[in-house]
This record gives C-alpha cells, sequence and structure tokens, in this order.
C-alpha cells in the first residue's frame, strides 16, 4: 500500500489532479478542461461549478481509471489560478461568475485606487492595483451589480472556493490573499486601510491560513460524491505562481524563474521583505511561511510565439519550427519583435499597447522572424530582470520552465540574453507537484517545503552565456528598450481606430 498526495492544479482552462508519492514521483494524472466565457470584449469569466465538476471528474478517473486506492490518498493540496473573484451569499451560494485574472474590465476601479490611496496602497500591499488583480473586480461588482454586491457576505479566489466545496471550511491562504491586494503583505493581516477606504466590512474577508496548514478533512457530502475517505486531510495549498515556484525548486534567494506558458513570468524567491520594488514589479507572501517571491509578466509570451505560427505556419510541427531559428543569427540579422500582442503588465502596465516587428529588411527569411519572436519575449523578461539589476537584487541562476525550457536554442537565448547560467529540471512537472509537496509537507512527511524540495526537485542540464553573442544581445537589447516608448501612440491611435470599426 503506497501513500499518495493530491496536487490539484487548477488552471484557466484546465484542473489537472496529480497523485504524488512519498518520493516525489508521479503515479498517476488526469485532468478535465473547463470553457472561459469572454460575454464582453475584455470580460473573462468562469462558473465555479464548472471547477467543482472538473476536479471531481478528474479525482474519480484516479480512482477508478488508475486504480488509486481513496484509502491511500493522505492528503490534498491546490494550485490555484490567482486573483478570481468568487462572491458568496448567505449561504455560500455563488451570486455570478467569477470575474478572472485576464479580465480587463476594471481600469476605471484600477483609477479610483490608485486616486484615494497612492503611495499608501503599494506600502501595504506592495502592488500596484492592476485591472487583473481582485480589489478592483470587487469595487467593479459594487459600482455595476450593486443588487449582487448587497447580497454578497463574503468573497473566495478560485481555489479556496474548490477547497470550500471538498472540506465545508471557509479559508484563504497568504500567497493567494496577496494577490487580492487587500491584504498587508508583511504583517499578514488584511488591510484595515483599504477596507475603510473603500467601505468593504472586515468580514467580508475570508481566515487567512499558511499553504501548509491543515485546512479540514474531506467533508461527509464530498466524500459520497468523489468517492475520497473523510479520512483523507486537505491542506491550504497556494496561488499557481506561488506552487510553480515550489515545484521548480525556487527556494534560495540567487535563483530566479524563468516560465514561458501563454504568458511569462519571471518571478524571484525573495527571503525579505525590505526590497522595496516601488510597485514596479509585484511582491507576493511565498508558500512558504514568512518568506515572499517578487514577479513580472509578459502578459503573451508563449503566446506570441504560438500566434506567429499559426498565422504563418500552422502546419509545421512545433520542434522544427523553433529550430528554423536556428538559420538566422544572434539578433535575428536586425529584426526586433516586441511581444505586445495582447498589451504588457511589467515593466509597461499598458493594455492598449500592441507589437511591432522593426527593421525589416528585403533580405530577411522567415527563419529571422522566427527567431525574432523568440529573442523578443526573451528580452521582455530581460526588461523585468532590469528592474532586479536596478534595486541591486542579486541572482546568479534562472531556472527555465515551460515552453522556453523545451528548445535547446531558446535555452541558449535565455543564457545570453540574461547573460546568466540558465538550468533546466529534470522531471518539471510545475504547479501540480508544488502543491503535492505542500501537502506532504503538511502532513509531515517532509520537515520543511524546501525539505521537500531538496529531496525532490532535481536540477538538469545547464547552459552557459557565450561572451560573443552577450555582447551582441546587449547592443540589440539596448534598441529594444527604445520602442516601447517610440510605438506606444501609434498602438494607442490604432487601437481607437479599430474599436471604432467595431461599433
Ligand atoms: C499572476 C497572474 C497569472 C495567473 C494565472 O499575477 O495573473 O499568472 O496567476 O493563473
Amino acid at each position: 500500500m503506497t501513500q499518495v498526495v493530491l496536487g490539484v492544479d487548477l488552471g484557466t482552462s484546465s484542473v489537472k489532479v496529480s497523485a504524488v508519492d512519498r518520493q516525489g514521483q508521479i503515479v498517476a494524472q488526469q485532468s478535465f478542461d473547463y470553457p472561459l466565457t469572454q460575454p464582453h470584449p475584455g470580460w473573462s469569466e468562469q462558473n465555479p461549478e464548472d471547477w467543482v465538476n472538473g476536479t471531481t471528474v478528474a479525482i474519480v478517473n484516479l480512482i477508478l481509471k488508475d486504480g488509486l486506492n481513496p484509502a491511500d490518498i493522505a492528503g490534498i493540496s491546490y494550485s490555484g489560478q490567482m486573483h478570481g473573484l468568487v462572491l458568496l451569499d448567505d449561504n455560500n451560494q455563488v451570486l455570478r461568475p467569477a470575474i478572472l485574472w485576464n479580465d480587463t474590465r476594471t481600469t476605471s476601479q484600477t483609477q479610483e485606487i490608485a486616486e484615494k490611496m497612492s503611495e499608501e496602497f503599494v506600502a501595504i500591499t506592495r502592488n500596484l492595483a492592476l485591472e487583473g488583480f481582485t480589489l478592483p473586480k470587487i469595487l467593479w461588482v459594487k459600482e455595476n451589480e450593486p443588487e449582487i454586491f448587497k447580497q454578497a457576505k463574503m468573497f473566495l479566489l478560485p481555489k479556496d472556493y474548490l477547497r470550500y466545496r471538498m472540506t465545508g471550511n471557509l479559508a484563504m491562504d497568504y500567497s493567494d490573499a496577496a494577490g487580492t491586494v487587500a491584504l498587508d503583505v508583511v504583517h499578514k493581516v488584511w488591510s484595515k486601510a483599504v477596507q475603510k477606504t473603500f467601505d468593504l466590512p472586515a468580514s467580508f474577508f475570508p481566515e487567512l491560513i499558511e499553504s501548509t496548514d491543515f485546512a479540514g478533512y474531506i467533508s461527509e457530502s464530498y466524500a459520497t460524491f468523489s468517492g475520497l475517505h473523510t479520512s483523507t486531510k486537505v491542506f491550504g495549498g497556494a496561488a499557481d505562481n506561488a506552487a510553480g515556484a515550489v515545484g521548480a525548486g525556487l527556494l534560495n534567494a540567487n535563483m530566479v524563474m524563468s516560465s514561458i506558458g501563454t504568458s511569462g513570468v519571471v518571478a524571484k524567491f525573495e527571503d525579505r521583505a525590505d526590497v522595496d520594488y516601488k510597485g514596479d514589479i509585484h511582491f507576493f507572501n511565498h508558500a512558504i511561511p514568512n518568506k515572499f517571491y517578487s514577479m513580472g509578466v509578459t502578459l503573451a509570451a508563449g503566446d506570441a510565439n504560438a500566434w506567429f505560427k499559426s498565422v504563418f505556419g500552422e502546419d509545421i510541427p512545433f520542434g522544427d519550427w523553433v529550430n528554423e531559428a536556428a538559420q538566422s543569427l544572434v539578433g535575428a540579422n536586425g529584426l526586433i519583435f516586441t511581444p505586445y500582442i495582447s498589451g504588457e503588465r511589467t515593466p509597461y502596465p499598458d493594455a492598449d499597447i500592441r507589437a511591432s516587428f522593426t527593421g525589416i529588411d528585403r533580405t530577411h527569411q522567415r527563419a529571422d522572424f522566427i527567431r525574432a519572436v523568440l529573442e523578443g519575449i526573451i528580452f521582455s523578461f530581460k526588461d523585468i530582470m532590469m528592474i532586479y539589476d536596478r534595486e541591486g537584487a542579486n541572482f546568479d541562476t534562472v531556472v527555465a520552465i515551460g515552453g522556453g525550457a523545451k528548445s535547446s536554442l531558446w535555452l541558449q537565448i535565455q543564457a545570453d540574453i540574461f547573460n546568466k547560467k540558465v538550468t533546466t529540471l529534470v522531471n518539471e512537472q510545475g504547479p501540480g507537484l508544488g502543491a503535492a509537496m505542500l501537502a506532504a509537507t503538511g502532513l509531515g512527511w517532509y520537515d520543511s517545503v524546501q525539505d521537500a524540495a531538496n529531496k525532490i526537485i532535481k536540477f538538469g542540464t545547464t547552459y552557459y552565456p557565450n561572451p560573443e553573442a552577450v555582447a551582441n544581445y546587449d547592443q540589440v537589447y539596448a534598441i529594444y528598450q527604445t520602442i516601447y516608448a517610440a510605438t506606444k501612440e501609434i498602438s494607442h491611435e490604432l487601437l481607437t481606430y479599430r474599436r471604432q470599426l467595431k461599433h
């Protein structure tokens, strides 16, 4: 009888549940997709019931198809898509579809927050109030759907709602609470100043717990529904970026993670809270008690590459497409791409900036364009790293995960553009493994999250910067850095023009 823990990775397009043994090996995995609705341009919503049903189907499949014995499931924990607003009434019934992290309807609420609290807000929450974060979404419902808001007694984030449905207990962990921008990040309490300024009662905010805290047993009703046992212990879990950092072994101050998914994330482990990025990058509580991580987001990273391929190379296998870039040169023969196809977040919080190719020449071939796209995504990551440089935050190792870690060419491009050594993971499993490690630590299988990581995470191949390529990229990056300012007005005007076309 092998005991396992389940790591539930509640993502934006699907939920993936991984059964992980004491050695950190994934013994079985099941996933289930759910839809995302966009009732208006810029809106992005999901039905919380789909998360519960999808998770249950995945768990039932683990039991029925993979033969997992429910009695062997010792613990469960979570990685959750961040920032999504779930509003509950008096009876803990969901009041409206969840408003997700990639929903941008809240520009006027972000401005209201900045006007009412300005620097005090960043000092308390350690972040700017961006469209994606939860507080602006709460204010949007308050202003635009007052009848619904009147009935709202509490809010939760996506994985906290799922945990509530599985245990019957309401709570939120610190790493996810930080992404609401209503948390006093350093003191780990809901901000009274935020509550007072926006007239939100303290009772609207759930109890706060650590990611490895015991959060209840599987409830009788969920056990009946899913086949799980009521003896299975459930633990807090974390925001997907915090759980991803745990699953990538990002647990030392000398390390930065470069993650290329649909969006891209550059995240840094932060031992202490006294570094002040002035809101230029996000600063959140980690899944490890009293530790933090900072991160910047490139809104379209893998998505910029996937978009370009879908338009110009749909039938070409993905690996061949990326490898074609090797036929070009460092700096793509003087062609530069900025990856702002969906706007940008860090370092330019600008939903209306758009992408560009600069320097297109009669001699350029498809390989140059592909290489320019791969490089442009990494230049935008370098923009985030420049904020670390500015604040003197030293690091020497970049752990690459996601799409950027699947190609040795793209890994070398990262090492050369960052001028740092870039390391892969032997068995990259992402936030689901991080979630399982939180449950395993909560159960006492490991002394700490760090201990779990030391025993489970294995680093793979390391790519070292090539000095000649570094020198070339330094020149091209200096030009790249000027393109945002040079294209901003043009982008905004073009978008205004396109918006007129729609009406
Ligand atoms: C982080 C963010 C995204 C979501 C994706 O601030 O908005 O990375 O966490 O789930």
